[in-house]
């Protein structure tokens, strides 16, 4: 389904049923009740989600949860709060928080327009990762890329000053779309003259080494939240 029947917004997502494995319903069953956040149209109290005060990141859609369960394994003293819409993908990351014993992620399987939104207070974010968001590559769906002017405005309302946004993305075309979209943002400064150098926190994907091996390119941004904005 293309559009909610209530507010026909174009979504940056189409729905799948996606078979779930063995081992990704167990994780569901037995780690969702401890480490998925209800979506509510409320505001997410992170002391009490993560019983701790720590700086909190966002993850926007995180796919499989790969990456996601590496960055947290190596910042335990940061939170991590993982939004994506896919069950498949909630299973598999709940699977790597039970073998890596993960303790600061959270997860929230709900379309993250909508969670950024009702969930996430203003200027409480240390950060924002949105890595290989879905490209729409084709010119008549490139209106659901997730980063366009109104989004990253909303979500550089969430982030605190200081804090940073944190996007990658292996298409050309969307890079510099998110470039554009970004710097064009009055409320975030450009940490480098354009693209930034892959951050060491960020892993490199299996898929993304591939790509690398055939010349295809990877381009990071990392942009700041401004302090007067
Ligand atoms: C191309 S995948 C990339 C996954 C992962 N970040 C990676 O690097 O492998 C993009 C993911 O974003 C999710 N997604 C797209 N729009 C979303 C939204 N509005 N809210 C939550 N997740 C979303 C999709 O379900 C998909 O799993």
């Amino acid at each position: 389904m293309f559009y909610d029947p209530e507010d026909r917004r174009i979504r940056s997502f189409v729905t799948r049923a996606g078979r779930l494995s063995g081992a990704q319903e167990r994780a569901i069953a037995e780690l969702g009740p401890r480490f998925c956040l209800p979506y509510a149209k409320e505001t997410l109290d992170f002391e009490q989600a993560f019983g701790r005060q720590a700086p909190t990141v966002l993850e926007i859609g995180f796919g499989m949860g790969e990456t996601t369960a590496t960055i947290a394994a190596g910042m335990p003293q940061t939170n991590f709060v993982g939004v994506e819409v896919h069950t498949p993908g909630v299973g598999s990351l709940l699977k790597l928080i039970g073998e890596q014993n993960l303790h600061n992620l959270r997860l929230i399987q709900h379309d993250a327009f909508e969670v950024v939104t009702h969930m996430i207070a203003p200027e409480s974010l240390a950060g924002v990762h949105v890595f290989f968001p879905d490209p729409w590559h084709k010119a008549r769906h490139n209106k659901r890329r997730l980063i366009q002017s109104p989004f990253v405005a909303l979500l550089a309302s969430r982030i605190a000053p200081g804090g940073y946004l944190h996007c990658a993305t292996d298409w050309q075309d969307y890079a510099e779309q998110m470039l554009a979209v970004l710097s064009a943002e009055p409320a975030l400064q450009n940490t480098a003259q354009d693209y930034a150098p892959r951050p060491e926190y960020r892993p490199v994907t299996k898929f993304e080494k591939r790509g690398l091996r055939l010349g295809h390119g990877v381009w990071d941004l990392v942009f700041s939240k401004r302090s007067n904005a």
